[in-house]
């Protein structure tokens, strides 16, 4: 069963509350400064947002000696910050205000039962000291870091072990000033991993919505070994050509192993980014398979990507702890390399099952369908060549796409096909210099019904009358289901 734990009412006294609703409705009469109002020398400020859970107590980082000046550095307010209001877990959560502002910062943790609040004008500058970014070791189903053997810097947000945690706002920014990162990648000078925006590990019930993430050093949002996360209206902006920046990775999760599933929600987000705009992961080879624990149930809606050197959503290539049953509708692609890729290789072991794709639109692809076995990037030299991965179950209909240069490339593994693909009510429309050949399968097994143009032999047509032989599940996800809560409140600060 799937229960966000509602934080404990700690409503504001119904005075207050109804302060707080005039507020809000002057700010909707005057204009977005109309909700400021000067009080003994502080701006008291209303705002709203929607929630798995409502916190009680409310502070702003300038109470704890923050500075929005774009540049003195806000690490220690922060830390200051969530250590204060980590005593409000057990009496109804606390929130923490971000006014307008420009606010330098390093890595920070977050704690359970805490909501991290950013104005429209808030942007969070990460910063460029490097002593700013304690080192974690690696994650343990990775064996070591992507960019480096050792460990990795810590992601500016952080949490682990938390439950009950939300980062959202009036689309307030995040900004890694990531070029900083980038340069330091291409000239081999990192000896650690790169941080990411956002991170949570062993983590329950997360929310991450209404904000936009630029220029990440390296991936965006990382939640990892976690569960119930839901993930909304987040806007992630990267050049293209910066390595690595994928938009959302969602990894496996440990937590709640009696049931062994994620529950990731995604919808609702615009991502254009220099890697793949959402990678689906489950550990590297022999770490990922000794650690054994699969990315599941994961629902992806209304997105829409522009990557010009990736996918809409990639499936591994590290998925040695197996990935299924991923549910992903109406998806709009535009200048992508594909829509979807899964990508694998003899050694990682592991799975992708039950992946059901529906409703893409699509526009300027090199490959609409993407299936490689034969994507070799290994953690060190001790992987297995005999643990072969399984692909089995793969599901797209309802998909429309044009000035597409390839239709499809499906290469699965000799020895070791990849099965049960099935492709129906699928219309490519080719570019004016496309492909000779429009499919090229090796090593696969499926059926397609109502494709065009028409498939290789290894995914014979059965003709459209079977349009819907793709059967996608009836039943809704559990974290389909959640309900969001309307909070409000009123915050003074400097
Ligand atoms: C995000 O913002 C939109 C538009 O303001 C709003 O409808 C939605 O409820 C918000 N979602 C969350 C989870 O805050
Ligand atoms: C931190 O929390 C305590 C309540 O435990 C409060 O009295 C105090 O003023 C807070 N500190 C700051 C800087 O807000
Ligand atoms: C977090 O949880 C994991 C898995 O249960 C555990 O191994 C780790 O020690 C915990 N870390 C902290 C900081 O409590
Ligand atoms: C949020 O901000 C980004 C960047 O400025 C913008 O592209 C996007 O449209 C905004 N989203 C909303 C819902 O206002
Ligand atoms: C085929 O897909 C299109 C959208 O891509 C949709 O409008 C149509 O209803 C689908 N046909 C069937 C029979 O499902
Ligand atoms: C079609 O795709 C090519 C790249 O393959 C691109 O240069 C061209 O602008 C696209 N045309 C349209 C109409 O989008």
């Amino acid at each position: 069963m799937l229960h966000f734990e509602a934080r404990k009412e700690a409503q504001l006294p119904k005075k207050v509350a109804r302060i707080a609703i005039v507020l809000v409705l002057v700010a909707f009469v005057l204009g977005p400064r109309g909700a400021e109002g000067r009080k003994k020398g502080k701006v008291v400020e209303s705002f709203a947002y929607t929630a798995i859970s409502c916190g009680g107590h409310s502070a702003s980082i300038t109470d704890f000696g923050g500075v929005g000046d774009g540049k003195t550095s806000n690490t220690k307010a922060f830390k200051d910050a969530v250590d204060n209001l980590s005593k409000y877990a057990s009496k109804g959560g606390a929130q923490l205000y971000v006014p307008a502002g420009k606010w330098v910062t390093g890595s920070f943790s977050l704690t359970s039962h805490f909501t991290l609040f950013l104005h429209k004008n808030a942007v969070l500058l990460a910063s460029q000291d490097m002593k700013e970014w304690p080192v974690l070791k690696p994650l343990p189903s990775y064996g070591r870091g992507r960019d480096a053997a050792g460990g990795r810097f810590t992601s500016l947000i952080f949490g682990t072990n938390l439950t009950d945690v939300i980062v959202t706002g009036a689309n307030g920014t995040i900004d890694g000033q990531g070029s900083f990162w980038w340069q330091k990648f291409h000239n081999g000078k990192l000896k650690y991993t790169r941080p990411y925006l956002i991170e949570f590990m062993y983590s329950d019930n997360i929310q991450i919505s209404n904000v936009t993430l630029v220029n990440s050093p390296s991936w965006n949002v990382h939640p990892v070994y976690s569960s119930n996360i839901l993930i909304q209206g987040i806007t992630i902006i990267a050049p293209v050509k910066s390595p690595n920046t994928d938009g959302i990775n969602p990894g496996m999760n440990t937590r709640t192993q009696s049931y062994s599933c994620t529950n990731v929600r995604i919808e609702d987000c615009y991502i254009v980014s220099g890697d793949d705009c959402i990678a689906v992961k489950s550990g590297w080879d022999e770490y990922g398979i000794s650690f054994g624990m699969p990315t599941k149930h994961l629902l992806i809606r209304r997105l829409t990507c522009i990557s010009p050197y990736s996918a809409a959503i990639a499936l591994g290539s590290e998925m040695s702890g197996g990935i299924q049953d991923v549910r992903a509708e109406d998806i709009t692609a535009i200048h992508t390399e594909s829509a979807v890729r899964i990508k694998t290789a003899r050694g990682r072991g592991g799975f992708v099952k039950d992946i059901y794709v529906k409703r893409m639109s699509l526009h300027t692809m090199k490959w609409v369908f993407w299936m490689t076995g034969n994507y070799k990037q290994h953690p060190d030299n001790h992987y297995d060549p005999n643990a072969l991965p399984v692909i089995q179950g793969i599901n797209y209909r309802d998909i429309v796409a044009d000035n597409v240069s390839m239709a499809a490339r499906l290469e699965g593994i000799e020895g070791d096909p990849f099965t049960q693909i099935c492709i129906s009510n699928v219309t490519i429309g080719m570019a004016a210099k496309e492909k000779k050949v429009p499919w090229t399968c090796t090593d696969v097994e499926g059926i397609t019904s109502g494709v065009s143009p028409p498939p290789c032999d290894l995914l014979p047509d059965q003709g459209s009358e079977k349009i819907t032989a793709c059967d996608f599940p009836a039943e809704p996800l559990p974290i389909d289901k959640v309900v969001l809560r309307r909070c409000s409140y009123r915050v003074k600060h400097m």
